[in-house]
């Protein structure tokens, strides 16, 4: 039983109050929701695997001086992360058409894109996440114009580190969503990187065969998303061969 006093509860996880002030437990749920939760279901073991990879994410960003909010994963499905302020944006970047931009713009699923994209979405699921510009963004004052030069900062320096990352196993980093959150030390803030990283939230292509490891098994009926998420696990060094 948990007995923890719950914060927030997402499509995919749950935000507890953590042992300490400033901390929070995050909770990696096992639903998937897609299409603004039009289509939900419940995949046995997404949760687990979710929780490790990005645990393995955010603990490499960590390590070459991205700040995130994760500080240590605490069992299979949870993790000890430090309490930010969100901004209520997703934060996309593209380096390949596909899903959105693709129906959107009427760009060929694959095309390798000039240069990487940066988009931004309002949080808001009343409103289907729209995308907004810069403009909205500080004018109504979501982010500030300094803030928001910080975001993009680092999601460039994600892209570019999580590219080669997948790179080295094999895999093709076409597109993923960060959020970011206010951390606040004394009188000092600084943006970080939140939530989680993982094949929830990016599109993974095996680099040979293009074959999707990531979300958009589920969106498509593809089926073989554990298998899929696993299988990311496995290349990382996450778990083994036999898991
Ligand atoms: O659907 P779209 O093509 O805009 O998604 C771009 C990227 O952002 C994909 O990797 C998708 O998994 C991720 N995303 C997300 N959460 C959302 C919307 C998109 O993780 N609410």
């Amino acid at each position: 039983m948990n007995r923890r006093r719950r914060i927030y509860e997402g499509k995919a996880k749950i935000l507890y109050e953590g042992p300490e002030p400033g901390t929070l437990i995050q909770f990696f749920k096992d639903d998937a929701t897609a299409f603004n939760k039009k289509k939900h279901g419940v995949i046995d073991g997404k949760g687990v695997l979710n929780n490790r990879i990005s645990e393995y994410l955010f603990t490499h960003l960590n390590k070459i001086g991205i700040p995130t909010h994760f500080i240590r994963r605490m069992n299979m499905r949870e993790q000890l992360i430090k309490e930010v302020e969100m901004i209520p944006l997703e934060i996309v970047v593209r380096n390949v058409a596909a899903g959105s931009l693709s129906e959107r713009l009427g760009i060929e699923e694959g095309t390798v894109l000039p240069r990487s994209i940066i988009e931004f979405y309002y949080k808001s699921d009343q409103l289907a996440d729209p995308m907004v510009s810069e403009e909205h963004i500080t004018a109504f004052g979501w982010a500030n114009p300094a803030e928001l030069d910080d975001v993009m900062a680092l999601a460039i320096r994600v892209n570019d580190f999580l590219t080669g990352l997948f790179l080295g196993v094999g895999i093709q980093l076409v597109d993923f969503k960060i959020e970011c959150g206010r951390l606040y030390e004394g009188d000092m803030m600084r943006i970080i990187l939140a939530d989680e990283i993982s094949p929830d939230s990016c599109r993974l292509w095996d680099i040979e065969t293009k074959e999707k490891m990531d979300k958009d098994r589920f969106r498509r009926d593809l089926g073989g998303l554990v298998e899929a998420y696993s299988e990311v696990a496995r290349r990382l060094g996450i778990i083994n061969e036999n898991e």
